[in-house]
């Protein structure tokens, strides 16, 4: 696995060499492969997760059998912590969206290496408030946004951290159905698939099989305002 990606996890980046070769001593590594479930929203859990490779998705249900995803998360994002700070059962199901490779640290140990090191705290903190930031954001765009604009946020989010740039644009390999596309900013598939048609009509995008290019990524930027 590629050790490079936990020096950009939050836990670590505060971290001086040495510290985060022990830091890394305490981890365990997993696998899994396209569509398995690491840990299902209600379960027990007593280990944070640092992806190493790949990318996952984390997903609610509700009672009537919708779904909602909460993010995508890929290299160096962290999830699996909440249970500790706040004691109660796992708040999402996780499944991978590629094969994956995971780094686990129990949570005794995050609390071991917490006890006496708050640059290792301040990284925790810092990734909670951002997530916190990003939710805020998440919430006020379902009431203040349509399903384009949300969409149109939601591409350049994937693109910011999975987009790669080429000469006819941004390839952004998302690896998500257009299914999973419509849970991740909370519309219809026929909704969203309408938004997307649009936006490569008007040549802002081309549409691939899990994928997509941006072309027009300022058009794309001023309409997910
Ligand atoms: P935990 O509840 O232990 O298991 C599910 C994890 O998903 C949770 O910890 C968080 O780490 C993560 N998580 C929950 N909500 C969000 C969110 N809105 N954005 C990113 N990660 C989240």
């Amino acid at each position: 696995m590629d050790s490079d990606v936990l020096r950009q996890a939050p836990l670590f980046n505060a971290l001086d060499d040495e510290a985060a070769a022990a830091l890394a001593g305490s981890l365990g590594t997993i696998r899994l492969r396209r569509g398995e479930v690491l840990f299902h929203e209600g379960d027990t859990g007593d280990k944070l997760y640092i992806v190493a490779e790949g990318k996952v998705k984390l997903g609610r249900t509700s009672s009537d059998g919708r779904e909602n995803l909460l993010a995508i998360l890929g290299p160096g994002q962290m999830f699996g912590e909440l249970s500790l700070f706040d004691p109660g059962p796992r708040s999402a199901t996780v499944t991978a969206v590629t094969d994956v490779a995971f780094y686990s640290l129990s949570h005794d140990d995050l609390l071991r290496w917490l006890d006496g090191r708050p640059d290792v705290a301040n990284g925790l903190l810092s990734q909670l408030a951002s997530r916190l930031r990003r939710a805020n954001d998440v919430v006020s765009d379902l009431v203040f946004s349509d399903v384009p604009g949300r969409v149109a946020k939601a591409l350049l989010d994937l693109a910011d951290r999975f987009g790669r740039t080429a000469e006819d644009g941004i390839h952004v390999h998302h690896d998500l159905t257009q299914e999973e596309l419509a849970q991740l900013v909370g519309a219809s598939r026929e909704t969203v698939n309408k938004a997307l048609a649009d936006f490569a009509s008007r040549g802002w995008l081309r549409l691939e099989p899990r994928s997509v290019v941006i072309m027009d990524p300022e058009r794309l930027a001023r309409r997910a305002r």
